[in-house]
């Protein structure tokens, strides 16, 4: 099986990261290879890939190129880590049920278009949560709106900072795309190689 991380321009990579030690440490029911997706060179998450042996792509049109790009590797899975771009109608339409995002919040909550990075936070303390957490959902034409497939919650604390809360809740990312991963290939990639 074959996953694509398509990173965005500038994020860590934390969550490409999870994936892609996940892979390599055999931790997923099927053997699982990675290629890494990028718009940019310059990307830290594409570095930490290559330092991983990781293949990384770097398309000269992103949008453009990116359905062409997931086809020549034969990919079955396509994983947003911090790629903030609508994926083009294309891509999704011929990825459907096969392509996830996470999003730092309890979705249907605190998505949306612009709502990324401490905002998210902020917007959780602001509205004076209780709970905030993770949410792994397909990717649709629209931001953050896709059915979830796996959520994972976490306190928010009376002193929390959006960035006590980032940090907590990133934690949790890394542990819910993994599991949301290892879900996917059970309910879907192996119940459809067997049928
Ligand atoms: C994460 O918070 C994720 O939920 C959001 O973008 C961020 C990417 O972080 N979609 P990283 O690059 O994986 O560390």
């Amino acid at each position: 099986m074959r996953i694509a991380v398509i990173v965005g321009a500038k994020g860590r990579g934390s969550n490409m990261r999870a994936i892609v030690e996940a892979c390599q440490g055999g931790r997923f029911p099927t053997p699982v290879e990675a290629v890494v997706i990028g718009p940019s060179e310059d990307a830290p998450a594409l570095r930490t890939a290559a330092s991983f042996g990781v293949t990384t792509v770097v398309p000269d049109d992103m949008e453009g190129e990116l359905l062409g790009v997931l086809q020549a590797h034969n990919i079955d899975l396509v994983c947003l880590a911090g790629y903030m771009r609508l994926i083009p109608k294309d891509v999704v339409a011929a990825f459907d049920g096969r392509m996830l995002n996470i999003h730092p919040a309890l979705l249907p909550k605190h998505g949306g278009k612009g709502m990324w990075g401490m905002r998210v936070h902020q917007a959780v303390l602001d509205a004076g949560d209780k709970t905030s957490g993770c949410t792994v959902h397909y990717v649709s034409e629209r931001y953050d709106e896709g059915d979830v497939l796996l959520q994972i919650a976490c306190d928010v604390l009376p002193d929390d900072t959006p960035e006590t809360l980032a940090a907590r809740v990133l934690e949790l990312e890394h542990e819910a795309y993994v599991l949301a991963i290892h879900l996917w290939i059970e309910r879907v990639y192996i119940r459809k190689a067997s049928t």
